[in-house]
């Protein structure tokens, strides 16, 4: 299954909501290389989620330019990009009436494909995520845990063979447990597919542990973005001194001894 990612650029993009009194992301410079795996960190209410929202246009900036693979984003109608940009947020919105099959399949049939080429690729993915396709492919959302819908929901994101996966706070609702397993997860698929991934949390952990680049954002700016050996090693302020916190030292060794494969 090779299958790449593209570059994600945001140039000056900036977003005033219409009751807003502030601007929620000012001005931000970003681009993400083909492939990377690139986490917005920071605080509650800093624009993570508004500003991975600009990218699949559910949050329309209101100043700059979005580029996928160097098109504007607004060149086609919203709904085609979204089809080919995946999203998965916390709460997992699978449809409780529709199977297992039928959740990750509702992309591939908006976009037409035949039965038979569905079926194949529900089963693919399936596998992808660990689940067993004989035993789960025909079950509702209610006989799943929390921990395998959220495959589930990453499995749907990626049907269509998305060049960019936007992840918006995905295992913030698991325990810990099932976190590091679906981060496990999450790592292992983005080395097979090398798609571009967009992950938001304001887990500093969960930041170090997945990404290539890390971006802090505080009140809707980008105040540093880097290697994660970059961020803990050299951070540009104090509030992301601060962020990376006391434990620096303990997250630096961590991350020389990692819990997963890089
Ligand atoms: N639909 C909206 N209308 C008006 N203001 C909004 C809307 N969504 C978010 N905001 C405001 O924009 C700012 C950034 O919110 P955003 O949801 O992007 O933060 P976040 O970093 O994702 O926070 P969290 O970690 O709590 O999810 C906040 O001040 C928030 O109140
Ligand atoms: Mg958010």
């Amino acid at each position: 299954m090779a299958e790449g990612g593209a570059r994600v650029e945001l140039r000056g993009v900036g977003v005033r909501y219409a009751n807003g009194t502030a601007d929620a992301v000012h001005a931000v410079d970003l681009t993400i290389d083909a492939g990377t795996f690139a986490v917005l960190l920071g605080p509650s209410g800093c624009g993570k989620s508004t500003l991975l929202r600009t990218i699949n246009r559910l949050v329309e900036p209101t100043a700059g330019t979005v580029l996928i693979d160097g098109a504007d984003a607004r060149a086609r109608p919203a709904t085609e990009l979204r089809r080919e940009i995946g999203y998965v947020i916390q709460a997992v919105g699978l449809f409780p009436h529709y199977t297992v099959a039928e959740n990750v399949a509702v992309v591939p049939r908006l976009l037409g494909w035949d039965e038979a080429r569905i079926r194949e690729r529900v089963d693919e993915l399936l596998g992808l995520i660990r689940l067993d396709p004989e035993r789960y492919r025909d079950r509702r959302p209610r006989e799943l845990s929390g921990g395998e819908a959220q495959r589930v929901g990453v499995a749907r994101a990626l049907a269509a063979r998305p060049r960019v996966l936007l992840m918006d706070e995905p295992f913030a609702a698991v325990d810990a447990i099932v976190r590091a397993s679906l981060q496990d997860e999450i790592a292992r698929v983005h080395r097979e597919l090398r798609t571009t991934i967009v992950f938001v949390t304001h887990d500093v952990d969960e930041a170090l542990r997945l990404a290539d680049r890390i971006v802090v954002m505080n009140a809707g700016r980008v105040v540093q973005n880097g290697p994660p050996d970059d961020i803990l090693e050299r951070p540009a302020d104090d509030f992301v001194r601060e962020l990376v916190g006391v434990d620096a030292e303990t997250r630096r060794l961590a991350l020389e001894r990692p819990l997963i494969e890089r």
